[in-house]
């Protein structure tokens, strides 16, 4: 327990780190095409077409098959993915890539059925990972994957990439995946020309009560505030650990994981019954929709913000919008000065069926050019500090300077921040109070779950 909270420090230190290699902002912007996510494509295969070589990794003999496994299924997930294939590709043009993904933001549906993959002694090559808790609890301390330090070295990722990312993915020396980008988890997202129609003007930053004011305003008008979209619970989940971070600031957030800050303090307290307030903002059919149809709502117009993480910006992309004109972005309120990490990796399966083709497949996913293509279509910013900011729309460069000079705080709803029983508490005990908005009950289910795993006190 205490390296994770060791880990979590680390994260900090890259900030300071971060901030030393992070170049100066030049913005641009980022282009795009249509829209969704939703229908559950299972392991399709694909193709794509291979952009000019620049760098060509010492290859296999080509051919061969990798499978690649994730849940990366809506409109701007499933273009970023497609840019890492075109990566990959340059490598190795005649492999078969094999896109198993399983439908489901936030991996809700895809975690159970890799499980049940990796029991039956059924790895795909590679799949998505969180670091933290869920790399490592889940899948490094089962023996599930292989790792890469080696490529580290040979590929210079132990130079570019920030040390406390780096932490998160080690044990005892080893490292055991490489990030393809950082999501900024703490976003609020709102349609601008429906606020510009009602009057109102959102500011760089905006406090809890100042988000209140405007939701009675939004209502007032006629829309409903806000958009979620929870079929599967962690979008409801999120926007509570967004207002809990919103609520008590980054330092009180990162004691919850070491036991210092309790989940029944008072402003723990505070926090729950804020996020019921918020409740009563959101559109009524929420529990139908999933977290890109919500943001789909919201590019409509039928309701105005929804707080996300923001690969809600590949679905701004992918649907042709504009930032700042069809759309704009603060930080969730009250977390301005927090960078919410939901970083995505990817790791060498134990038994992988195509290792020399998961070999290229990694360093496709690690390389300058991999995420230069990959992270303007999915939202997070790469995980190298090299890249070229002015690839980089306004967007990515604003997330860019978050991640460089805020407080870093890992998620808990996106596997990093604890094991997977505690993410699995949050997720049913939130269930349970967005029915009957019992504040103690939340407290006394997250208190009893953190000491069942072992960090609170
Ligand atoms: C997160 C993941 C993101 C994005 C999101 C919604 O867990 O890190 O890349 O895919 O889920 O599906």
């Amino acid at each position: 327990m205490k390296r994770y909270s060791t880990l979590i420090s680390l994260v900090l230190l890259a900030a300071v780190l971060l901030s030393a290699c992070a170049p100066a902002a030049t913005p641009t912007q980022a282009p795009p095409p249509p829209p969704a996510e939703t229908a559950a494509p299972a392991a399709a295969t694909e193709a794509p077409a291979a952009p000019a070589a620049t760098e060509a990794p010492a290859a296999a003999a080509g051919g061969g098959k990798l499978e690649v496994f994730s849940w990366w299924t809506s409109g701007g997930e499933a273009d970023a993915l497609n840019a890492l294939f075109n990566q990959f590709k340059t490598y190795n043009p005649s492999a078969e890539i094999v896109n198993a993904t399983v439908a489901g933001g936030g991996g809700s549906n895809a975690r159970a059925v890799l499980q049940t993959r990796l029991a039956g002694g059924d790895p795909p090559d590679t799949w998505q990972v969180h670091p933290g808790f869920e790399l490592m609890g889940q899948y490094v301390a089962s023996g599930f994957v292989d790792p890469i330090t080696d490529l580290y070295k040979s590929e210079g990722w132990d130079k570019v990439v920030p040390a406390g990312l780096i932490a998160q993915m080690s044990k005892d020396g080893q490292i055991y995946g490489v990030l393809a980008g950082v999501h900024r988890g703490n976003g609020l997202w709102y349609n601008k020309k429906v606020l510009d129609n009602l009057g109102i003007t959102v500011g760089p930053t905006m406090s809890i009560d100042e988000f209140f004011q405007v939701a009675e305003k939004v209502k007032a008008g006629g829309v409903t505030p806000l958009c979620v979209g929870d079929t599967g619970v962690w979008a409801s989940a999120q926007l509570f650990e967004n207002t809990l971070l919103g609520t008590i600031g980054p330092e009180k957030y990162q004691g919850l994981w070491n036991g210092t800050t309790p989940f029944d303090a008072p402003e723990v307290k505070q926090a729950m019954e804020t996020y019921g307030k918020m409740l009563d903002y959101q559109n009524s059919d929420h529990s139908a929709l999933s977290w890109d149809q919500a943001i789909k709502k919201l590019m409509e117009g039928s309701c105005v913000f929804s707080s996300m993480g923001d690969w809600a910006y590949g679905e701004f992309v992918k649907a042709g919008l504009k930032d700042n004109t069809d759309f704009g972005w603060v930080s969730h309120p009250g977390t301005a000065g927090s960078f919410m990490i939901v970083a995505d990796g990817f790791v060498m399966a134990k038994g992988a069926p195509d290792k020399d083709n998961n070999t290229l497949w990694l360093k496709a996913v690690g390389s300058k050019e991999g995420q230069e293509a990959f992270n303007p279509l999915k939202g997070s910013i790469p995980a190298r500090t090299d890249v070229d900011r002015a690839k980089f729309g306004v967007y990515h460069n604003w997330s860019m300077d978050s991640f460089a000079k805020d407080a870093l705080v890992p998620s808990v709803v996106h596997g990093s921040a604890a094991p997977a029983d505690f993410q699995q508490a949050l997720n049913d005990a939130v269930t349970t109070f967005i029915v009957d908005k019992n504040v103690d009950a939340f407290a006394a289910a997250l208190v009893k779950a953190a000491k069942d795993a072992g960090f609170g006190k």
